[in-house]
């Protein structure tokens, strides 16, 4: 039974949205196993956008199962949001969607550990989304003090265990900061078994549940939140996020065995961006009249979740050969090429300079990795709206130069090239090396 995973290989937001709607039709379960609402996966059908943050993007499509898996960390209010705004848009949610048992849940003490650790960096703030990600991750690796969502549904246990995490929390905080918020854990826990009512008909144990749809024979598509680059193991720490965004992440954050998975999808942007802090070696710093603004304005890359500015930058063959090796991709979706369209020349940068020295070798580490200076190559630029093309063989020839090149590069195929939002603006391409 095939199970298929997409995988940003840059710093997020590489559109792997679109690419897990395409090919929603081709599985039955849909699974999001990391992360949580930083995540902002955006969807065009029919001219109609969809941007969904906690849930998979599968729940677009009612007749498949979506799962958020034991990996995402889960702040109620958001779930909630999210199913009345699906609900209200004319978007059925109900059986389709269940939520891990095993999940971990979010509260606002999270948020405010978050906001009072960020702001006290010192120019080291990790410029996180704000959502309470990383404080509810480090309290499930801790152990003590963290709940899980099969937690919320016993009144009497939550109660006990608020009153003891609460008190602790609040001495924290105080700690971190005099003028830090402090809680209170019955109001906490009458607002979350509040949620808890809402959440109850989606519980289960969905890791039993896809252990049962694998021996079934049914099709499972892996949606990872974030980039790889962000992942907390593989990325440029400590400027990541908390949790396994590459396909490392899906044995832990689901529960099916790694031995499933037999084709990984490698979502890549044709050019790079980052939003938050961090080192990003093929960055455009060329002011406001510069490449770096034309391509933010024309791939409108402003945050999904936050509206922050998304840094921007040359594509980086350096950065996407690394991850795409410890993601085992097998393929690329190469996406938004179309931005590209309007400049005279566009680069790819084919190695790095660090100290005097040419290196080919991706530096796992955020301090090493701001020390190298990219070396580029340069291709023409095509000059010419692609926006409408639906087949390789009509692209320009300077565009799928470009496209062959960074196959080449990468030594990947390219299976599938966006050239617009719209599901209808893709080209399925048989391409091979
Ligand atoms: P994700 O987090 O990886 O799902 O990506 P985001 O949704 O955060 O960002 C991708 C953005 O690019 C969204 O606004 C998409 O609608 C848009 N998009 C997707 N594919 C294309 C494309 O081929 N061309 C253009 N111009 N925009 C695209
Ligand atoms: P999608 O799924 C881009 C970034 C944040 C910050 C770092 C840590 O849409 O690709 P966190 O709140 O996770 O502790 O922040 O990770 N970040 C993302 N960047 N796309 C995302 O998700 C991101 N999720 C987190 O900006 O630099
Ligand atoms: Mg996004």
């Amino acid at each position: 039974m095939p199970c298929s995973s997409v995988v940003g290989l840059q710093w997020g937001d590489e559109a792997k949205g679109k690419i897990v709607d395409l090919l929603t039709v081709e599985h039955d379960f849909i699974v999001r196993y990391n992360g949580g609402a930083n995540a902002g996966h955006t969807v065009v059908r029919d001219g109609k956008t969809f941007k969904l943050s906690l849930l998979p993007t599968g729940v677009l499509s009612p007749d498949k199962t979506s799962v958020i898996g034991n990996g995402v960390v889960v702040y109620p209010p958001k779930f909630t949001e999210e199913v009345s705004n699906l609900k209200a848009a004319g978007v059925s949610v109900g059986e389709n969607l269940v939520l891990s048992n095993h999940a971990h849940v979010i509260f606002p003490y999270h948020m405010e550990e978050e906001r009072l650790h960020e702001g006290a960096a010192n120019g080291r703030a990790i410029g996180t989304t704000g959502r309470g990600i990383g404080p509810c991750y480090q309290d499930k690796v801790g152990r003590l003090y963290s709940i899980r969502v099969e937690e919320l549904l016993h009144p009497q246990h939550l109660q006990d265990r608020l009153v003891t995490i609460v008190e602790r929390k609040n001495r924290l905080l105080k700690a971190l900061s005099s003028e830090a918020r402090q809680f209170d854990a019955q109001a906490l826990c009458e607002e979350y078994l509040g949620y808890a009512e809402t959440l109850r008909p989606y519980v289960r144990d969905t890791n039993a549940l896809l252990l049962d749809a694998i021996k079934a024979g049914k099709r499972i598509l892996f949606e990872a939140a974030q980039g790889s680059l962000l992942d907390v193991d593989h990325g440029s720490y400590p400027f990541v996020t908390s949790s396994n965004s590459s396909t490392a992440g899906i044995w832990s954050g689901c529960g099916v065995p790694t031995r499933q998975l037999n084709r990984v999808i490698g979502v890549i942007k044709a050019y790079t961006t980052r939003v938050g802090a961090g080192p990003f070696p093929t960055e455009l710093l060329d002011g406001p009249e510069g490449i770096g603004e034309k391509i933010r304005r024309t791939g409108r890359e402003y945050g999904t979740v936050t509206g922050r500015p998304r840094r921007c930058g040359w594509f980086d063959a350096v950065a996407v050969r690394y991850s795409a090796a410890f993601n085992g991709a097998d393929e690329l979706a190469l996406m938004l090429l179309d931005v590209l369209s309007e400049l005279d020349e566009i680069k790819i940068c084919t190695a790095y300079e660090l100290d005097g020295e040419r290196i080919t070798r991706f530096p796992g580490d955020a301090f090493q990795l701001a020390r190298c200076r990219p070396i580029y190559e340069s291709l023409p630029g095509w000059k010419q709206d692609i926006s409408g093309i639906r087949w390789l063989s009509e692209l320009p020839g300077a565009a799928r130069r470009y496209v062959d090149r960074l196959a080449e590069l990468l030594e990947l195929p390219v299976s599938i090239v966006s050239v617009g939002p719209d599901r209808s603006q893709t080209i399925f391409a048989r391409l091979t090396r």
